[in-house]
């Protein structure tokens, strides 16, 4: 289990990862604290491999993956869900089949607190959840879909979130709220953030640091404000 008392570090070291041959992933080194940290690039840049290898969920072809100073490159994902890596994936995240509930109550088997206190928790961020509540998740709209699977991911009580692109498709309104939410569940929840983004402007404005990926390897890694628009628009050129 994940200790509440132990600041939170992900590190990366040297990872490589891809699928069937093609290496994604070119050897990426970083350290996620206590913060908001995006990683921004252009379609194909490897935002979405790099998530779903710290989530675990595709295997590493080198490197290592370090959280709290274990070594979980080995780990299956509901290990490492366990220890406290959250992960929304880009796609929906939520079990069409089942509820609202149903999808909540499914992240709220990991973890020592109160299933109800968490899912309270969960209304509070998202209170629009509550009128959806028996309503099938394959029946949401795409910003309420969104919304669950953060929700089901935040059930787990994790100390870092893992999100993937978030607001990919939603109407500014959503976007805005979403960004909004993602500054609390820092802020008030102690929960660091790796937030993918295609939108760099909005994630700028809430990430402490960015690191810019380009073909798989870390353009620039610094601090969000330290960030030029020439960094960030030869971070985007492929
Ligand atoms: N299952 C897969 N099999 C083979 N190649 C894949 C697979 N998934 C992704 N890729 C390739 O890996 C590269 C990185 O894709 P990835 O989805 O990580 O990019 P991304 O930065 O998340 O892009 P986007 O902003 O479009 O979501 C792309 O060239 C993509 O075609
Ligand atoms: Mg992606």
């Amino acid at each position: 289990m994940s200790d509440p008392a132990r600041p939170v570090a992900l590190e990366a070291e040297g990872i490589r990862a891809g699928y069937d041959g093609v290496t994604v992933l070119k050897g990426l080194d970083f350290t996620v604290g206590d913060e908001i940290f995006a990683v921004l690039g252009a379609n194909g840049a490897g935002k979405t491999t790099l998530l779903a290898t710290l989530a675990r969920l595709i295997p590493l072809m080198a490197g290592a993956i370090r959280f709290q100073g274990e070594d979980v490159s080995m780990l299956p994902p509901y290990e490492t869900a366990a220890r406290g890596i959250g992960y929304v994936p880009q796609e929906k995240g939520t079990f069409a089949d089942l509820t609202v509930l149903e999808n909540l109550s499914v992240g709220g088997m990991i973890g020592a607190r109160s299933r109800d206190e968490r899912m309270a928790e969960v209304f509070e961020l998202f209170p629009a959840l509550r009128a959806h509540q028996h309503q099938l998740a394959g029946t949401l709209s795409g910003g309420e879909s969104r919304m669950v699977a953060c929700g089901r991911a935040l059930m787990q009580d994790p100390r870092v979130l893992l999100l993937d692109e978030p607001t990919a498709g939603l109407s500014p309104l959503y976007v805005d709220m979403f960004f909004e939410r993602i500054r609390e569940i820092h802020e008030t929840r102690g929960v660091a953030i790796v937030l993918a983004e295609q939108n760099a402007t909005k994630a700028l404005q809430v990430a402490d640091r960015v690191m810019v990926l380009s073909l798989g390897q870390a353009f620039a890694v610094k601090d969000a404000t330290d960030l030029t628009t020439e960094q960030l628009k030869e971070g985007y050129r492929i």
